[in-house]
């Protein structure tokens, strides 16, 4: 079945056939792991509101890494890389907390909050016995500490040394849709969700890349008119096409000619609760939607009033963790809070939107997994991977594939 990378090869030159192979294939997963996750990226790894006071951290992954993201003196952020220096264990093992310091459980090395090396026991040896080596100096011997960049409330990571700055990686385009969201603005994390989608992690980009599949899938996004075909809407990438965004205006709930041949469109559909979807009005643009993919591993998500941050986690070719952070700006007022929360209902693992996605997803992996030499067509909107100013376009999944083609040398 898995036969190496040097043997796959990708047709032709464009991304409008996308080789099933890219999401079952070890050899690829293991390239992905090491040129995206641990390349030249920078990788979300959470929310400063997350890690409000020195020593708060949570722990967290890059692609498979475990590292820790920590506050550290002088609210300095640290991101480390969760293995101890001495014989490889994971010195952190709760998902968050607040710490002194991060000791090994093995023999007891300790770290400091930036990852500094401060004690060994028995480094001098007992009773002038044993003992490290005269040259042996803890300086050397730290957590590996990763280049860290925060924007706005947003902690990004990266191992590569050679990663350009994040305002410039992000581009101009896309950095003001995430300064749309992360205006410096305190945020107030409302809660977290977590879910395992048995599913190649690229499927989840594509989902949110593919504004197309909204109008047809999602009968609360169709009913409601919350993101429809209809509706007016850009598609946006950045210069290299791995970033990019899904832009829509809200329109009327009224069946036309577009409805005709959505088969989610449901008239007669009504909530129990019209407050649920009780959208206030509260960036300076007209979009009630924006939905940000983020290379290698973040969603931004804008939907009505929910916001939130998905996380990204690849766990082998055939399955990733999605990580959602909600939240809000620490000065709402307690209507907007609890606006946001109901609105978080259309979202994570059991959302009135969501929840069909990650079902798809599924289906997805189960028929790909059957034939991996077939190819997906990606057509929808052209064979370019142009800006669109409508989503009847899967210009975003041709983007990202562009990117990935020329990262992975396929
Ligand atoms: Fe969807």
């Amino acid at each position: 079945m898995n036969m190496p990378v040097r043997e796959r090869i990708w047709k032709g030159e464009g991304t409008h056939r996308v080789p099933y192979w890219v999401y079952t294939d070890d050899g690829i997963y293991q390239r992905e792991l090491q040129r995206i996750f641990g390349g030249p990226a920078w990788s979300y790894v959470g929310l400063e509101a997350e890690i409000p006071h020195e020593g708060d951290f949570k722990r967290t992954k890059i692609g498979e890494t475990s590292v820790i993201v920590v506050r550290g003196k002088d609210q300095e952020i640290h991101v480390l890389k969760n293995q101890c220096a001495h014989r490889g264990l994971e010195v952190c093992k709760q998902d968050y907390g607040s710490n002194r310091t991060f000791q090994c459980p093995y023999h007891q090395w300790t770290y400091r909050l930036n990852g500094d090396l401060s004690g060994v026991p028995f480094i001098r040896g007992v009773g002038g016995q044993g003992g490290m080596p005269e040259d042996f100096d803890r300086a050397d011997h730290g957590l590996t500490k990763l280049k860290v960049a925060t924007r706005n409330g947003v902690i990004f990571a990266t191992f590569s040394p050679d990663v350009e700055p994040l305002e410039q990686f992000l581009g101009e385009k896309m950095l003001k849709l995430f300064d749309r969201v992360f205006t410096g603005r305190p945020l107030r994390i409302l809660g977290v969700s977590r879910q395992r989608i048995p599913g190649n992690w690229k499927l989840m980009f594509e989902n949110i890349k593919d504004p197309y599949h909204a109008s047809l899938l999602h009968v609360f996004l169709v009913t409601f008119s919350l993101f429809r075909a209809d509706n007016p809407s850009r598609t946006e990438m950045d210069s290299t096409g791995r970033h990019s965004a899904l832009i829509s205006r809200r329109g009327e709930r009224n069946a036309n000619t577009a409805t005709q041949e959505m088969a989610s469109f449901q008239e007669k559909l009504e909530l129990h609760d019209p407050k649920l979807l009780d959208i206030v009005k509260e960036f300076p643009d007209t979009a009630t939607v924006v939905m940000q993919t983020i290379w290698p591993n973040l969603i931004v998500q804008q939907q009505a009033n929910t916001l939130a941050t998905r996380q990204i986690v690849p766990v082998g070719p055939e399955a990733f963790d999605l990580n959602w952070t909600f939240f809000g700006y620490e000065d709402d007022d307690d209507a907007m809070r609890a606006r946001r929360l109901r609105h978080a209902n259309l979202m994570g693992p059991a959302g009135f939107v969501s929840l069909d996605d990650s079902e798809v997803m599924e289906l997805a992996q189960r028929g790909i997994h059957c034939d991996e030499d077939a190819a997906a067509v990606v057509e929808m909107g052209g064979r370019d991977r142009a800006d669109h100013n409508h989503i009847v376009t899967e210009t975003a999944i041709r983007a990202f594939y562009g990117y990935y083609r020329e990262v992975m040398g396929l």
